[in-house]
């Protein structure tokens, strides 16, 4: 089942009058159910300004964006926020938890939005802190924990709306590398279980944790891998080789 299609999108920031950008130029995508895909690209390739479209935060200047039969470039501002918490999970480089809530109400916060009752939210809750390994501190605050215990937190709190899509902006950018292979296998299991990802990294061996990579390169996809039976191994040397001819390629 196709779960995403991009067709034809445009995004234009209106600087001054010669000034403007166009970070994408003409991205036509299609995501099935269960996929796993990573984004790459150079700083300003356009990787954040199609997360942002795909996840409501930004319209498209034109083209068409369908989630699951929703059509969000038909979606009125006032209903996005709604849509997100009902649709989509988040993960951000810099976790955006909220420092006045403890980690199990940050965690609560897009249910307790819905109305959900408290019963429904401690049910879900349990099954996935054990998954990721946050039960100890569930209690404590963002303040008070490491960074990649605030990533694993910020990742319970996209994935307790079971999400049709999860949408991760760097989520190994602020972390080290234990703790960034943590969340990749999180990832895994969470993608073995049936959950779609999409992931923007700057990372060669966070991409190959995905099934399917994407190169954007000024506002275009330029080219596109897929894991298939090769082994991480082989997939990394295939991404670095790709990145490497991008390189090469020269622009900006
Ligand atoms: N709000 C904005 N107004 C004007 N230009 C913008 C805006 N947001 C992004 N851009 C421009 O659009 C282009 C793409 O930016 P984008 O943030 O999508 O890049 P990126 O691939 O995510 O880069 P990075 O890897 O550095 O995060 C860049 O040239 C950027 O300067
Ligand atoms: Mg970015």
């Amino acid at each position: 089942m196709t779960l995403l299609t991009l067709q034809h999108v445009r995004r234009i920031f209106a600087g001054n009058k010669n000034n403007q950008v166009m970070a994408l130029k003409n991205i036509s995508l299609e995501v099935e159910a269960g996929d796993y895909v990573a984004i790459m690209g150079e700083s300003g390739a356009g990787k954040t300004t199609l997360l942002n479209i795909i996840a409501t935060l930004d319209q498209a200047s034109s083209g068409q964006i369908i989630l699951n039969g929703h059509d969000l470039s038909q979606l009125p501002e006032k209903d996005a926020a709604k849509f997100r918490r009902q649709h989509l999970g988040f993960v951000f480089q810099n976790f955006n938890l909220l420092d006045t809530f403890n980690n199990q109400d940050n965690i609560f916060l897009p249910l307790v939005l819905d109305r959900k009752p408290l019963e429904i939210m401690q049910q879900r809750l349990l099954p996935l802190a054990a998954q990721l390994e946050i039960t100890e501190i569930l209690q404590r605050y963002p303040y008070e924990i490491s960074g990649g215990q605030r990533q694993r937190v910020a990742a319970a709190r996209a994935l307790i709306t079971h999400p049709e899509l999860l949408l991760a902006d760097e989520p190994t950018g602020a972390l080290d590398s234990q703790n960034s292979q943590r969340l990749l296998q999180i990832f895994d299991q969470i993608n073995q279980a049936g959950q779609t990802i999409l992931m923007v990294t700057h990372s060669a061996a966070t991409a190959a944790h995905s099934k399917r990579t994407l190169f954007i390169k000024d506002g275009i996809i330029y080219h596109e891998l897929f894991r298939g039976q090769q082994s991480e191994a082989q997939y990394l040397q295939k991404i670095n080789d790709s990145l490497t001819a991008l390189v090469m390629a020269g622009g900006d």
